[in-house]
């Protein structure tokens, strides 16, 4: 049963299930034997990052940032942080891993707080990309699927904290957007 908010479905569940399993089979090979810290960008990174690590064949550890830059379906440009990790990053290879980059201000503003902090090595992994929208050049080297510049709901992304719990990623109708 498809919401009754959401205008049409831009990813149903089979076609994103296929692509996380083989973007972890990428990250599994490319992090064979480093163990890397996985940092998972609240809240909207919290169904990509769960499929994510069970897909990943290679040992790793987690670790959680909380971040906030939008209110309702714009971004207020301003980044703040408010949940710190736990672990240290020194000399760990760093996978940042995000629901999606649009101006790119969020990730921007985390790689410089994230490189100070002296990991072996920082990539970024987003399972969806909005390239039209970049206001920072970020391009992540590992992403699940290039998107035109919509507002999307579903598989942890919201519209004023709603809608994160669909298993789908579809665009919401006009009539459920209000004040943006
Ligand atoms: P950026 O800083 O503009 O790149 O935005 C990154 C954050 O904005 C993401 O982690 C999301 O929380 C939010 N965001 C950007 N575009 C969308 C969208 O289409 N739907 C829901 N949230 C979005």
């Amino acid at each position: 049963m498809v919401h009754p908010d959401i205008e049409r479905i831009l990813l149903d569940e089979d076609t994103i299930r296929a692509r996380v399993k083989e973007l972890a089979g990428r990250l599994s090979s490319d992090y064979a034997g480093k163990k890397p810290v996985m940092i998972g960008i609240l809240k909207g990174s919290i169904p990509f990052m769960a499929d994510l690590m069970r897909s990943m064949g290679e040992d790793h550890t987690v670790d959680f940032m909380c971040l906030s830059s939008y209110s309702g379906a714009a971004s207020t440009g301003v980044v703040r942080m408010i949940l710190d990790l736990r672990e240290s990053i020194q000399d760990r290879d760093v996978l940042v891993v995000e629901d999606i980059i649009d101006t790119g201000l969020t990730l921007g503003y985390l790689r410089q707080n994230l490189l100070t902090r002296q990991p072996r090595s920082l990539e970024l992994v987003t399972l969806l990309d909005k390239p039209d929208c970049r206001k920072v050049t970020i391009s992540p080297k590992y992403f699940g699927f290039k998107i035109p510049n919509e507002f999307v709901v579903g598989y942890g992304l919201d519209y004023n904290e709603a809608y994160r719990h669909l298993p789908y990623i579809g665009v919401l109708k006009g009539s459920a957007v209000r004040g943006s």
